[in-house]
């Protein structure tokens, strides 16, 4: 999920925007919008915040307890202006920032994609085409308006192109390849530790999460090698990424350690033994004979890589938490990041519907101070995508194309 600000100034194709903001939610984006004085006069601040679920603010003024001419463009990891007035075009390309819109676009390091409406004579006034060859050289997106029917009876080009063409073009710039080059190592699945040749502890981990992520990077351009412990061959078809399969905590932590030593990105998805077996039997142990298993603690192979973390690398680690009479889940996660190190530790909850397997997740990204960052829910999928872009955003590469 991406985080989009909508600006809409006071064309009368607003009314238009409405259903961008609709098609921008649905795709699964938080979208908060930011209309100007004048688009308000087109369509009213209740069916922003109503469809878009935040407060839809027009002035610096309307809420100066969060520094707000700041703070979404800085949230933001695109900025669409649809529709686009000759106005603003003239505000853009002059930095003039007298309002909420005007701010967010200076302060904004995001990509941004302007989408002009207007009459076809102020489209090809050379004021106008001065303004967007500045904001194009800028790396403004300026996106060309459609030819049809005007506000009136007129027609020629200006017109809004319509919201789904305007959606797609957003979702495009979502999906640059901003991890092109970046050499990304992923854990996923359980390892298993022999107790003897057909005996292992082990534990309820499919490797999906891991699975995911691993495929949420790919999609942005990233080198993936995935170290799989014990995951099923049916998952891992069509995965556009390196597979190499480990088994055993020892043998997972010699393949991470050796491929963290040149990638940017690690992630451990994967759920580690605790504990081995001391010696494991090297024969089948029959069971007249008793079986009493002496446990060693496996490393810590997440805090290793933390200890090893070259310069510039994000290691990012998971910790699924229940509850007990030490503290929340929450309160075991917190402790966990600080204890853990990680650039994110990406925590939920589990429980008997919750966590393994197949099903939804619903999860909580914390920095290495325990403090929340972002929060994702939904499939495997989704969720793989939202840590990937945090991760992202951590590195700065999700805000450097504009
Ligand atoms: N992890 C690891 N090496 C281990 C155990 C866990 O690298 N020996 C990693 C996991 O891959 C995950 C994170 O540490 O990214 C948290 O795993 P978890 O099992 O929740 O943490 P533990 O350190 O085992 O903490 P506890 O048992 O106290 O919950």
């Amino acid at each position: 999920m991406a985080r989009i600000a909508l600006g809409v100034t006071g064309g009368i194709a607003a009314y238009k925007a409405v259903l961008l903001l609709r098609l921008l939610s649905e795709a699964g984006h938080d979208v908060r919008v930011i209309p100007t004085a004048n688009a308000l006069r087109m369509v009213g601040t209740a069916t922003w915040e109503a469809l878009s679920g935040h407060p839809a603010h027009t002035s610096v003024f309307e809420d100066t307890t969060g520094a707000e001419h700041v703070e979404v463009g800085t949230w933001a990891d695109l900025l669409v202006v649809a529709p686009a007035t000759a106005s603003f075009l003239a505000r853009a390309a002059a930095g003039i920032a007298d309002d909420l819109l005007g701010t967010t676009y200076l302060v904004a390091t995001c990509p941004v994609l302007v989408v002009p409406a207007m009459h076809t004579q102020m489209w090809q006034h050379p004021a106008t085409r001065a303004n967007v060859q500045v904001l194009r050289a800028r790396g403004t997106h300026v996106l060309e308006p459609a030819t049809g029917r005007l506000t009136g009876t007129d027609s020629g080009p200006g017109r809004l192109p319509e919201p789904p063409e305007i959606a797609a073009a957003a979702l495009a710039l979502l999906a640059e390849p901003v991890l092109r080059g970046t050499r990304v190592v992923v854990s996923a699945g359980g390892t298993r530790e022999p107790i003897d040749p057909v005996r292992f502890i082990g534990n309820r981990s499919s490797g999906r999460q891991g699975i995911e992520i691993a495929r949420a990077a790919a999609q942005l351009g990233a080198e993936v090698e995935l170290v799989a412990a014990n995951v099923d061959s049916a998952l891992l078809a069509g995965l556009p990424v390196v597979v190499t399969h480990v088994e055993t905590a020892a043998q997972l932590a010699e393949r991470m350690v050796t491929r963290a030593a040149d990638a940017d990105i690690v992630v451990m998805a994967a759920a580690v033994a605790d504990f081995r077996p001391a010696a494991a039997s090297d024969h089948k142990v029959k069971k007249d004979t008793g079986l009493a298993l002496t446990l060693e603690q496996t490393p810590d192979i997440l805090a290793g890589l933390v200890a090893r973390r070259r310069p510039g690398q994000t290691v990012v680690g998971f910790a699924a938490e229940t509850g007990d009479d030490a503290g929340t889940p929450r309160a075991h996660a917190e402790a966990k990041a600080r204890r853990k190190g990680a650039d994110l530790l990406v925590f939920n909850e589990v429980s008997d519907t919750k966590g393994f397997g197949d099903v939804p997740n619903d999860v909580v990204m914390l920095d290495a101070a325990g403090s929340e960052v972002a929060r994702a829910a939904g499939s495997k999928a989704d969720v793989a995508r939202a840590v990937i872009h945090e991760v992202a955003r951590l590195r700065g590469v999700a805000r450097m194309s504009r």
